[in-house]
């Protein structure tokens, strides 16, 4: 324990603190929040309310983080609460709260003052730091979290609001995290999307006012708007150059994240649930807990953020992040709903004669009543279909056992057709307005996962899956549908529908993983309309969309990385797109490799191809899946794009190089230089993944890696080479 005479105390440097600030009105408390390269510093005011003074790169010295604010001299605060924590309103804030109540009087005002704070040191690596704040007049306590991985320069923020007065208080906004920034200028990178167009990047210079981002979608919750963003600071930050942040929420539902600059020019961020339709009913001693908020903080460019945030997830928040991924093939493209055990038995063969690991049998295999054979009947009743599969799922196990390979299914379980006999069963397990008519996204309707019969539900579809199939090897979770007319037969308070939805469907999981703890399962929403690591910590990799379009992909893989590892991105090879099998193979390479393509149809060469290039997925993944990530050239200012792998080791690299660009005479003109590798060691340079019958262009020589991120190497990209994967191997 470590304190100095006017309360400022390193939180990184101390184990197991319990202080009760009694001064607080003589004296100001500092609390540094510090990670391997920044502090987060917040202080009390003079009436006791906290907030951030400074975010920014470590000082040396702890003391002089008080010199802080009297460092700047901004117009005006007339609230002394502008940089508020945990904003609250109704009192003197003037600016987007963090948090407004309604107590259990009706009166609608907070005022949020310090009480403690303490530190945990929860191994080498992270800390967490509670701190308690309480409003003098109203029996109202929360509590602000902060977790820190030093290493990863990551922060979880999140709180807990506990009511304490005798009566109900209503939440009408219950944010997780506020973040205060100052700087010259601030520019936002947003995302937003749709069906196959997912993750599509703008950014613009921040004005003053709030620039919100947010999603009332309800389930797939991403479809338009991801909950990722990132914010540079002073001037737009590059591939390698400048501060950014990079921010997101854990949450799987509805959100909002408000970017607010104000009068004084500093910037304000708020995130959380979307309060939208939500105000929350706090019982009497009953506590909410807010998702989290992420946060991750570089002053080397938008590259070293994200290998920061890669690096956290794998360690830290995807499930099995530290594993490696199984290799599949799909026949949703290949067969859609047309199939029988005949065909899948003769696909379980192709699956072994093409190499990956194992074979996946996708939506149609289910429903009798009501066949699921298209995408208007059948879902909520997952038993075999009979007519198709007479023999069960098992059959086709134990037939993939015999060929040596694996099985998984598809599910998509919190889902219904109005023509299924789970729905004529259980209309009210359906979320649906009971005066009004449904109206349907993707012919399909959502159950009501606030409600715990269907929670059971949820979870017997896995667990009969897997009790019926213990070999049963991964599982493909799927979301096709937002929420229309969101009602719930099962909750009396209808304002807590969309937060308890997710509630549910983490409890759900959560159950799975308990007694599944290491399946794989890829968390799918019509594409990626579900990404997020509220979701992540229960799934093994996801998929980022339907559009398989190798040259799409580019562009959408690259947006996903600076959020998302390698590792959790599923890239499967389809017939989407005008490329050659060779790009769209080397572009699905650059995550978890996957097919869906009609094998038996390949001919020879290109069979050769797809069995070739397995084998060097499988010899080089883990530099793929456990690497760090260089984003050498961009595609979207570059006829040639280049993004490089690297083994932490710095000994074995990989680079993929594609032209994006087919106008007259694009390619490689200059070389790319390399990144992060050693300059003193020489590397050789080997093309993998080439065409039976070509040979490649690229000299087989070394060089130090010195030459390679100075001058460049040349992968000779051109119209007759548009696709060029190198191997780089110290010497
Ligand atoms: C969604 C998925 C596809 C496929 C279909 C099946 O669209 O994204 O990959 O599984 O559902 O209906």
């Amino acid at each position: 324990m470590q304190k100095n005479t006017r309360g400022l105390i390193g939180i990184a440097a101390i184990t197991l603190l319990s202080f009760l600030q009694q001064d607080v009105f003589s004296q100001k408390v500092t609390i540094p929040i510090e990670t391997q390269h920044n502090a987060l510093v917040l202080q009390t005011n003079a009436t006791n309310n906290l907030g951030i003074i400074y975010l920014g790169p470590k000082l040396s010295d702890k003391i002089e983080y008080e010199a802080i604010p009297a460092a700047y001299k901004q117009t005006t605060d007339y609230t002394g609460v502008a940089n508020a924590a945990y904003a609250t309103s109704g009192s003197r804030n003037l600016f987007e709260p963090a948090i407004t109540v309604t107590h259990a009087d009706g009166n609608n005002s907070l005022d949020l003052q310090y009480v403690s704070y303490e530190t945990k040191k929860l191994d080498d690596n992270t800390s967490l730091l509670t701190i308690v704040l309480k409003d003098p007049v109203y029996e109202l306590e929360v509590k602000l979290f902060y977790k820190t991985w030093y290493n990863e320069d990551v922060t979880e923020q999140w709180t807990e609001i506990k009511n304490n007065e005798k009566g109900n208080v209503v939440l009408q906004k219950y944010a997780s995290a506020g973040l205060y920034l100052k700087a010259d200028n601030f520019y936002l990178r947003q995302y937003h999307g749709d069906w196959a167009k997912e993750m599509q990047p703008e950014e613009s210079r921040i004005t003053h006012g709030i620039k919100t981002l947010d999603s009332k979608l309800g389930t797939r919750a991403d479809l338009f708007q991801p909950p990722v963003f990132m914010v540079s600071l002073n001037k737009p930050a590059t591939e390698d150059e400048g501060s950014v942040l990079y921010g997101a929420l854990e949450w799987s539902g509805n959100f909002k994240i408000d970017l607010e600059l104000d009068n004084q020019d500093n910037l304000r961020i708020i995130a959380g649930v979307n309060n939208h339709a939500s105000p929350y009913t706090l019982k009497p001693g009953e506590v909410l807990t807010t998702p989290a908020f992420l946060s991750v903080l570089s002053h080397k460019g938008k590259g070293e953020a994200s290998r920061q945030l890669q690096a956290w997830a794998r360690n830290y928040k995807l499930l099995d992040g530290k594993g490696t991924r199984l290799t599949l093939l799909n026949n949703w493209e290949s067969t859609y709903f047309d199939f029988n055990e005949t065909k899948l038995k003769a696909l379980l063969k192709d699956t072994k004669e093409l190499g990956v690991d194992l074979f996946l049998l996708d939506d149609g295999w289910f429903a009798n009543k009501y066949p699921r054979n298209d995408d208007h009947a059948g879902l909520g009743d997952w038993q075999e279909n009979k007519s198709k599969l007479p023999n069960g799922i098992a059959t086709l196990v134990s037939e993939g056992q015999h060929n040596g390979v694996r099985f998984g299914i598809w599910v998509e379980p919190e889902m219904v057709n109005p023509k299924s006999e789970l729905y004529e069963k259980h209309p009210d397990w359906v979320v649906r307005q009971p005066k009004r008519p449904e109206y349907y996204f993707r012919n399909q309707l959502v159950l009501d996962l606030t409600n715990p019969q269907v929670q059971d539900f949820v979870f017997n579809v896995i667990d009969n899956l897997f009790t019926k199939n213990p070999n049963l090897a991964y599982i493909k979770w799927d979301c096709n549908a937002v929420v229309y007319n969101a009602y719930s037969a099962h909750l009396t308070n209808q304002s807590h529908f969309y937060l308890q939805y997710v509630q549910g469907l983490y409890s759900v999981l959560q159950r799975i993983r308990k007694k599944y703890p290491t399946v794989p399962m890829m968390l799918c929403s019509g594409g990626g309309g579900r990404v997020d690591y509220g979701a992540l910590q229960y799934f093994t990799e996801f998929w980022p969309s339907d559009n398989t379009d190798p040259l799409e992909r580019i562009f959408m893989q690259w947006e996903y990385s600076y959020f998302y590892p390698a590792i959790s991105s599923s890239n499967h090879v389809t017939d989407w797109g005008k490329q050659p099998l060779k790009y769209r193979t080397d572009v699905a390479m650059m995550g978890k490799l996957g097919f869906d393509i009609v094998v038996s149809k390949l001919n020879a060469s290109d069979l050769e191809f797809c069995r070739y290039a397995i084998k060097n997925y499988d010899a080089f993944k883990y530099v793929i899946l456990q690497g760090d990530q260089y984003r050498l050239q961009d595609p979207r200012d570059n006829a040639v794009a280049a993004m490089m792998y690297l083994n932490p080791d710095k000994r074995s690299g990989i680079v993929f190089n594609y032209l994006v660009n087919n106008r007259y005479d694009e390619g490689s003109a200059r070389p790319i230089k390399m990144k992060g590798l050693d300059p003193r060691q020489r590397y050789r340079l080997t093309e993998l993944n080439l065409y039976p019958g070509t040979t490649s262009t690229i000299a087989d020589k070394s060089y130090t890696g010195e030459f390679l991120m100075t001058v460049g190497y040349n992968p000779d990209v051109k119209a007759s080479r548009t696709s060029v994967v190198l191997l780089v191997k110290a010497e």
